[in-house]
């Protein structure tokens, strides 16, 4: 979060509001905002979708999931949130439909004395609907005349004109055609300044970490590139499978789709930019359009060496099916619950220096790191005393992001005693003993920062699309997609994931029993 500004009053309107990601995150993360003093004092919320409701059966419906995710549930307290939040059943992909919603906005507006002088409330719409409906709605909510921030600029007081503003939830587009196409409908209703494209990885308190880790000293950007970098490794490993998310979404999406293309691509941007002028959401941007601009192109031939994919099979123990046994799961369709692949940057910074990317379902453990690992020294000066000194591991820089926020540096030193043996060891910063405070949901932060007008934490249109580019070969290559293999639920993924780094001598990071980082 950028930005120490104050949020102005608003309206917002949750398109999708019986969806799983308002119960589940959207609005225990609303709550968990008001319980902290962090939203405007009037501000409304609109919760859109097609099942007829009243605003009381809303607030009931919303209750146990407020209990369940929250992180500080009152009663008393969910009473003054619950009078926040409205409901309006309508089809957003009718615009016969709108002018009813437009007069909903307006009168709460009126009653919570919210309105502008010069016509209309500040507006926060949020798209958490199923992806085919985005741009149907997008198109609607111009339509009907909501969006009218391209005046605000010539408007004599701008501050007295309306702002509106949209997120947009992921997946944005399913490859780099429907990507463009989104982008081009937002386009035509929306400012580019006024869409939020949301990533909730942005959210996480230890992914804008590492911008304040490269930044704010002084001693990592000096060997921050290709002359002491030999790879970056990230990864996203979950222990859940896909359960009843594969009918409804996943098993058209995929790993690639969901984690990589999405959360992994702006982690890797966060440690490969270059320093950007401010700290500031265009600043930001630009540097990750640069970036993800000069991803060296992969002949379709090499896509199955640069990439890996798999998909998990049957845990017999607990009695869970195979990912192609999943409700709703086509096998033909080959989906990946794992992907893996390498990136490269051709730039003077990164030239050489191989980025590897995994995420996978059912894993071995829930992780999400980031893995510098540096060159060796040049020359070994201790290996005719101690021969094994010759095998010693480089220094290895991880970012932990979950489960436990922090960062660890492996040093080698020498072992107390006489004559030489070398050990390595950790100098480790666990973020939260040493900063306290509370892992907060990564929406709440976000969806503040909408409220401000703060684009830090999103994403550029460029952005996203030239992510699309970089992902898009593998997501076309028949060769990469017949090779998946299945792996054991608690593995670390297929053999070809591991193939992917052997081949180039190296491995992938996998903590020790009882470690974080
Ligand atoms: C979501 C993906 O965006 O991120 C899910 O759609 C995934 O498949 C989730 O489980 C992981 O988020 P987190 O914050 O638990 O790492």
């Amino acid at each position: 979060m950028a930005s120490n500004t104050g949020p102005e009053p608003c309206v917002m309107v949750i398109f999708g509001a019986s969806g799983d990601l308002t119960h589940r995150k959207l609005i225990p993360s609303l709550y968990d905002l008001d319980v902290k003093g962090l939203l405007p004092e009037r501000m409304t919320v609109i919760g859109v979708s097609r099942t007829p409701m009243t605003d009381q059966q809303f607030r009931e419906k919303m209750l146990p999931s407020v209990q369940k995710f929250s992180t500080h549930f009152e009663q008393p307290r969910w009473a003054a949130f619950a009078s926040r939040l409205n409901y309006f059943a309508m089809d957003g992909a009718k615009l016969d439909a709108f002018p009813a919603l437009v007069e909903r906005i307006n009168s709460l507006a009126r009653q919570q004395g919210i309105m502008k002088s010069s016509g209309g409330p500040n507006i926060l719409f949020y798209l958490s609907v199923s992806p085919e409906l985005y741009e149907p709605i997008v198109g609607n909510v111009g339509a009907a005349g909501l969006v009218a921030e391209g005046k605000r600029w010539c408007s004599i007081d701008p501050h007295e004109t309306p702002w509106q503003r949209i997120i947009v939830e992921k997946p944005f587009g399913r490859d780099v055609a429907s990507a463009v196409s989104l982008n081009r409908a937002l386009g035509r209703v929306f400012e580019e300044e006024a869409i939020f494209r949301i990533d909730h990885y942005l959210g996480k308190e230890l992914v804008q970490n590492i911008l304040v880790m490269r930044f704010a000293n002084s001693i990592f950007e000096p060997i921050w590139n290709r002359m002491y970098v030999d790879h970056v490794q990230v990864t996203a490993a979950e222990t859940v499978g896909v359960g009843s998310r594969a009918a409804n979404f996943y098993d058209t999406a995929g790993a690639l789709r969901d984690m990589v293309q999405s959360h992994l691509l702006q982690v890797l941007a966060m440690v490969a930019i270059e320093p950007p002028s401010s700290y500031e959401g265009a600043a930001i941007m630009r540097e990750k359009i640069r970036l993800f601009t000069c991803a060296r192109p992969v002949p379709p031939a090499d896509i199955p060496r640069w990439g890996a994919l798999g998909r998990y099979g049957a845990d017999d123990a607990a009695g869970e099916p195979a990912y192609e046994s999943e409700k709703g799961v086509d096998p033909s369709r080959r989906t990946e619950t794992y992907a893996a692949m390498r990136v490269e940057f051709d730039n003077w910074r990164w030239s050489g220096v191989p980025f590897y990317l995994r995420s996978g379902k059912k894993m071995a453990v829930k992780l999400t790191e980031v893995v510098v690992m540096f060159r060796s020294p040049p020359t070994n000066l201790f290996a005719s005393l101690d021969p094994a000194a010759a095998q010693r591991p480089p220094n290895r820089l991880i970012i932990n992001i979950a489960p436990r926020e922090g960062i660890s540096l492996r040093v080698e030193g020498k072992v107390p005693g006489s004559g030489l043996k070398i050990d390595s060891a950790k100098l480790d910063l666990d973020y939260h003993e040493r900063f306290g405070g509370e892992v907060t949901e990564a929406y709440g932060p976000l969806i503040l920062d909408a409220i401000r007008g703060d684009r830090t934490l999103f994403k550029h249109r460029d952005e996203v699309e030239s992510g699309w580019r970089i992902c898009q070969p593998f997501l076309d290559s028949p060769d990469l997609r017949r090779s998946i293999e299945s792996y054991p639920p608690g593995s670390w993924g297929p053999r070809t994931g591991n193939e992917l780094l052997r081949r180039d001598g190296r491995a992938w990071h996998e903590p020790q029993a009882g470690e974080v980082r």
